[in-house]
Parts: structure tokens; C-alpha cells; sequence
């Protein structure tokens, strides 16, 4: 445990005390985000142009990273003093940086022993930033330990609405068992309201929701994605003068959930929302200027589906990899053009002519590659057909990232490096194939919902996403009833 000191300072200075873009403890981890990722990726990139895996690079790499960041602020190396992570906690953002597979990452580990200087960001990504564990969870003994604490003392006070509130169709769940692709959104809420966290008590609760649904509003006629700004302002308003809580942190101890990407430019007309507010929600890109990668958290896209798939065990799985969907982007495009008549790569677009969850269950590998959005259902629909899901969405915040180790389980493939995907997959020999699939295994259960939910289920996960994120050192004492 000897962990513990650096965790409590790594949570301590991820407090939000004030108005983000003035405190100091906010803004450096952001930036400390920012730089580490940026540095890992060119550092990625230099290293693997030595790996003869990737002596082909079409492409300059580094355009990759000078397009794709164009919209990010500018790193603010200034104000950077990194010394006080010279210890890194275990649920470091660094072990989620994407890198392909386990073979390149060796060629990474060589930088042992290094640190403080002025290069600490780099030296430090080289002695700490690669996470060499093979288990599911970063760090599984800590995160059980917390999940209990967890389990036993997070409080959330839901505002609450009446049934015969105008608006109950938003505030309240549904009641109906949610599907298709923004069930999440649904399931939180309904499984949420039922739990034992849920306290009647404002003044014992860590966390507020703000129990609005961004899916019903989409659907709401009198709402409609035009009037959603106006209403999240307005709610916001509401609750701010009904009630003392908002004011006391600026909304930093609320959140609310949602799944569609709409929700992102829902809180257009609510800075201290979109600022402060803990947003969990599906579409989590590191690039989108929105979303703050540990303010907020990301939410999995799940196509509800109940039991196990039939054949799961029996499968055989012949094709390496597999992808079907609509072509509705550069990236899916670019997939469609190196692979679209590939024998041992299945890249389909449009509806297939087979069930998809054949495909599914006949596929080593399961594509998931960025569309509109970074994020479809197509995770956790690989995961639940035990098929090794391969992630080519760039700046993708993934689910869980904080406390599983995605690198056991999938596979993160750069958009550039598409033309390499063939090799990057056969790259993986039989028993790395069975290591990763034992691990697609082992994730399956924190990617499904349950009404109630079960034990360490997705509902439950986002309760630890939430938990990490608590704001526990306000200071409340001017604050009257
Ligand atoms: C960085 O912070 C440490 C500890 O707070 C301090 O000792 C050190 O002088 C600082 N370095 C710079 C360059 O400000
Ligand atoms: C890394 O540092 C530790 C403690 O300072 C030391 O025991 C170990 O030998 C060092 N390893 C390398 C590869 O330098
Ligand atoms: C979580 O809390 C519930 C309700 O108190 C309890 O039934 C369950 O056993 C707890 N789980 C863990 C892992 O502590
Ligand atoms: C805010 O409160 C007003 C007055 O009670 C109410 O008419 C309106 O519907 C509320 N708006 C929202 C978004 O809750
Ligand atoms: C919260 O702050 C707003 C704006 O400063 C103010 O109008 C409102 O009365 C405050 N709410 C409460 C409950 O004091
Ligand atoms: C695939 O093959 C068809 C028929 O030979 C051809 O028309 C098409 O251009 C090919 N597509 C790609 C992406 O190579």
C-alpha cells in the first residue's frame, strides 16, 4: 500500500475547488493529460519506426499528430511543473495511452530508471508510461479495496420530479426495459434510482444528479434538439435558486448522464455545466473540446442484449477480422479502400447479407472504427461474442480506462496505420490470440446492464468512474437552508 500517499495526491489534485480555468490544481492535470499524451504519441511514433512492423509508414507520422490536434488549445508548457508525479498512482492516465498490441511495447520498456530533470515528462513516460501488466484491471487488489468503499458510502441526491412534473417523461426513467443504441443513457438512470446510493438526505450526498434525459428531450416535441440548450439552461437556473447546492461548488459535485452526442452541444448555454459539471457521456474523444478526459467519463455504448450468446464456446472463428457499417467518415472510408476486397479481412459497408452475430462469432478480431462519433456499440457487441475487439478511433476516451487495462483485451490501432492492420493482427500469434480472448472473457460482465445490477456490471463501474471523481474537500460552512 505503499501507493496509498501518492493515489491520495494524485485525487487531491484533482479536486476542483474553483472555476476550472483559474485553478491551478485543475488546470495542470489537464494540461500534464495533454502533454503526456502528445509526448507518448510521438514517442510511439519514434520508437515504432525502428520496429521492423512498421519499417513501411507511408506517411509522415507526425502528420497524423499535427492534423488531428489542430483544434486543441495550445499546451501551455509554462506553468508545467511536473515534479510532484514523480510517483505515479497506479490509475495513472498514461497506461491508456493507445498503443498497438504487446509487441511493439517491449521495444518501450528499455527506458528503466530515470527521473526528475527537465525532461521529466519523457524520461518519466519511459520509466512509468507503459504498463506491462497483462490483467484486466490496472491494479486489482486497489481497485477492489476502493470498489468497497466505494460500495458502501457514495451518496447521490437525485433532484426529484413528481409524475405529474410537465416534463416527468425527462426527468423520471423509463418504464420500459431500454434498448438499441442509447440504452446506456436509460439504464443508468433506471438501475441508479433503485440502488442503495441514492440518498434522500442532500447533506450526506457526495454527488448531485441532474436527472434530465438527453434521449427523451431528442424525442420530446415541445423540446426537440433545438430548445435542448434552453432547457438544460433553464433546469440549471431552476435548481440553482430552488436549491443551495449548485452555487456552493458552481456544479462541480453534479453530473448527468447521456449517451447521444447530442448532449455535448446540449450544454452550449451552461458554461458551469460544461466546465464543471461531471459529464458522463458516450461520445468521450480527447480531441472534442467538451469533454475533459478526467472531469468527465466516458460512458460504454451498449446494445443491450440478455444471457450468453448460444455458440460462444463452440465458435469457430475463421475470419481474422471483421467490420460492418455505414461509410461515414474518412476513417471508415480509409478502411474500406485498403481492405473492402480483402479475403481474410472482412470490411463490409452497408447491410450484410449474413446475421451480424454470425459475423461476430466467426471473427478473431472485431472492428471498431471511429463514424460520426469515436464511439458506436461495437465494443461491447465484440466483447459479448468473446471477439477480440480492435479500436481505430483516434483520441477515443475509453470506457473504464482509469481502471481496466485495455491492452489485455483489445486492440488499439493508430488511423494512420490502417494499411497495416493485416500485419499488425497475424502479428499476434496463437497464444497472444487465446491471452487477449481469456481477457475479452473476463471484461464481458462490466459491459452489461441489469435491472437490479449486478456486482461489478457496467452500472456499477460508472459508480467507480463517479466515486474517483468526487469532490470530498468542499468547504460548505457559509452556506445556509
Ligand atoms: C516544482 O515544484 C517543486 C515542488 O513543489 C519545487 O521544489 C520545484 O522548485 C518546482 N520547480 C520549478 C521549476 O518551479
Ligand atoms: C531502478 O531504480 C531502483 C531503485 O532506485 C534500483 O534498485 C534499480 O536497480 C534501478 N533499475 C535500473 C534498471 O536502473
Ligand atoms: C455492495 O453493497 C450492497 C448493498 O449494501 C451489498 O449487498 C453488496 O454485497 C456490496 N458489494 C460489495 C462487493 O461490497
Ligand atoms: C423552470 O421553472 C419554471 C417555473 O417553475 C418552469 O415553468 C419550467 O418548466 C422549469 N424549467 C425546467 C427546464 O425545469
Ligand atoms: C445562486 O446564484 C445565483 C446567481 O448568483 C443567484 O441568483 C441565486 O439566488 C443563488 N441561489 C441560491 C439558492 O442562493
Ligand atoms: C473490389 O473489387 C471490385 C470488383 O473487382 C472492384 O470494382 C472494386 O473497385 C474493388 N474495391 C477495392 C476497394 O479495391
Amino acid at each position: 500500500m505503499a501507493n496509498r500517499t501518492s493515489l491520495l495526491l494524485y485525487q487531491l489534485s484533482r479536486r476542483r475547488r474553483s472555476p476550472p480555468l483559474t485553478s491551478f490544481f485543475y488546470y495542470v492535470p489537464t494540461c500534464f493529460v495533454l502533454f503526456t499524451s502528445s509526448l507518448f504519441i510521438v514517442l510511439y511514433i519514434t520508437k515504432t519506426s525502428n520496429v521492423v512492423f512498421f519499417a513501411h509508414h507511408q506517411q509522415q507520422p507526425s502528420t497524423f499528430y499535427l492534423e488531428e490536434q489542430q483544434q486543441q488549445p495550445p499546451l501551455p508548457f509554462e506553468p508545467l511543473n511536473l515534479s510532484f508525479k514523480a510517483n505515479p498512482p497506479p490509475f495513472h492516465r498514461e497506461q491508456e495511452i493507445p498503443v498497438v498490441g504487446f509487441t511493439e511495447s517491449r521495444h518501450l520498456e528499455e527506458n528503466s530508471n530515470s527521473s526528475g530533470g527537465g525532461n521529466v515528462g519523457i524520461q518519466h513516460l519511459g520509466s512509468h508510461g507503459i504498463n506491462v501488466n497483462n490483467e484486466v484491471f490496472h491494479d486489482r487488489d486497489m481497485f477492489l479495496e476502493d470498489y468497497k468503499q466505494m460500495n458502501r458510502s457514495l451518496k447521490i441526491y437525485v433532484y426529484p420530479h413528481r409524475p405529474d412534473d410537465p416534463f416527468a417523461n425527462v426527468f423520471l426513467p423509463v418504464d420500459f426495459v431500454p434498448g438499441g443504441n442509447y440504452a446506456s443513457e436509460s439504464y443508468f438512470k433506471k438501475v441508479l434510482m433503485q440502488s442503495h446510493f441514492i440518498t434522500k438526505d442532500p447533506t450526506s450526498a457526495d454527488l448531485f444528479f441532474l436527472p434530465f434525459s438527453i434521449a427523451r428531450m431528442r424525442h420530446d416535441p415541445r423540446i426537440g434538439v433545438n430548445l435542448i440548450q434552453d432547457f438544460v439552461r433553464d433546469y440549471i437556473f431552476n435548481i440553482s435558486h430552488k436549491y443551495p447546492y449548485w452555487n456552493r461548488t458552481g456544479g462541480a459535485d453534479h453530473f448527468y448522464v447521456a449517451c447521444h452526442s447530442v448532449g455535448r452541444s446540449a450544454m452550449q448555454k451552461s458554461e458551469e455545466m460544461k466546465f464543471n459539471a461531471i459529464q458522463v457521456v458516450c461520445s468521450s474523444s480527447y480531441f472534442l473540446s467538451g469533454y475533459i478526459s478526467h472531469k468527465d467519463a466516458s460512458l460504454p455504448q451498449i446494445w443491450p442484449r440478455q444471457g450468453d450468446p448460444p455458440d460462444l464456446s463452440s465458435s469457430k472463428r475463421e475470419k481474422l477480422a471483421f467490420f460492418a457499417g455505414s461509410v461515414n467518415s474518412p476513417v471508415r472510408e480509409r478502411l474500406l479502400q485498403v481492405w473492402g476486397n480483402d479475403s481474410e479481412i472482412r470490411a463490409h459497408s452497408g447491410r450484410l447479407t449474413t446475421p451480424y452475430d454470425v459475423e461476430l462469432l466467426g471473427s478473431k478480431f472485431c472492428l471498431h472504427v471511429k463514424g460520426f462519433e469515436v464511439n458506436t456499440a461495437r465494443i461491447a457487441d465484440s466483447l459479448y461474442y468473446g471477439c477480440i475487439p480492435v479500436i481505430i478511433a483516434n483520441h477515443y476516451d475509453l470506457p473504464f480506462a482509469d481502471i481496466l487495462n485495455w491492452r489485455s483485451f483489445s486492440v488499439v490501432v493508430a488511423t494512420l496505420d490502417i494499411p497495416l492492420l493485416k500485419k499488425v493482427l497475424q502479428g499476434f500469434g496463437s497464444e497472444q490470440y487465446l491471452a487477449l480472448k481469456n481477457k475479452v472473457l473476463e471484461v464481458r460482465k462490466h459491459f452489461q446492464w441489469h435491472v437490479p445490477p449486478v456486482e461489478y456490471d457496467a452500472f456499477y463501474m460508472v459508480m467507480y468512474e463517479l466515486w474517483l471523481r468526487r469532490s470530498s474537500l468542499r468547504v460548505i460552512a457559509t452556506v445556509k437552508q
